[in-house]
């Protein structure tokens, strides 16, 4: 099977957790638009879905399912989201697609997160792939030079702007022990919006597509 096969397994095992009549929350990524295509088939059976990110809404609206605004919505009973990598405490790094934000927002509001990942995402440390920090655009000199002493190489993600109108400094080289630590001290750097790390609020469950099929996995 391709990565994208799996990515696509890990999506639709995702359907059996949408509960009927519920507002859906949705996040971003290739495996995430697998997941929105997927909905799209049972789109008579739920109210609609929040989404994390302008990509994911735009999606969601082309399938005719409708987008609230999270302002008018007090709990989320799931929200579905891919990862760039997860750990075995189900502490993930995301934001390669730089929606990190918007998405650490909505699994906020939500009771479950379901992680949909194929098993290249799974790792024993964090820190492989490049962790994103979302950056006010004046304070990005400041908040490189900060990141710096942490023991990380902070790098500009050329030419790209978040939907909320920020940055992306991009920090390599980082092996993460403790991903509560880290992600708390990183998010008390001035001038920092958040930073890619889902660890204080992890994954629920966890969907990991591999050659054996899609398993299903619980947090302890
Ligand atoms: C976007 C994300 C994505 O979930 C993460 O980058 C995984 O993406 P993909 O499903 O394309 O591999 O955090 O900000």
């Amino acid at each position: 099977m391709t990565q994208d096969e799996l990515k696509k397994a890990a999506a639709h095992a995702a359907l059996d957790y949408i509960i009927d009549g519920s507002i859906v929350g949705v996040g971003t990524g290739s495996t995430v638009n697998h997941f929105i295509d997927a909905l799209a088939g049972m789109r008579d059976r739920i109210r609609g879905a929040v989404s994390s990110s302008e990509a994911s809404s735009q999606r969601l609206a082309a399938h005719g399912i409708e987008v609230f605004d999270l302002n008018g919505i007090e709990s989320l009973p799931v929200y579905v989201d891919g990862a760039d990598e997860i750990d075995g405490g189900f502490a993930m790094i995301k934001g390669g697609g730089g929606a990190l934000t918007r998405e650490k927002i909505v699994a906020a509001v939500s009771e479950r997160f379901i992680c949909i990942c194929d098993t290249s995402k799974r790792v024993d440390v964090l820190g492989r792939f490049p962790l994103p920090i979302e950056v006010i655009p004046m304070a990005c000199s400041h908040v490189t030079r900060e990141l710096r002493k942490l023991g990380g190489e902070p790098k500009l993600r050329e030419g790209f702007v978040t939907d909320n109108g920020n940055l992306i400094v991009d920090v390599h080289g980082l092996r993460i022990t403790d991903p509560v630590a880290t992600e708390t001290r990183i998010n008390q750097i001035v001038g920092v919006v958040t930073n890619g790390l889902f660890a204080e609020r992890g994954a629920d469950v966890l969907l990991l597509a591999g050659a054996g099929g899609v398993e299903r996995l619980q947090a302890r």
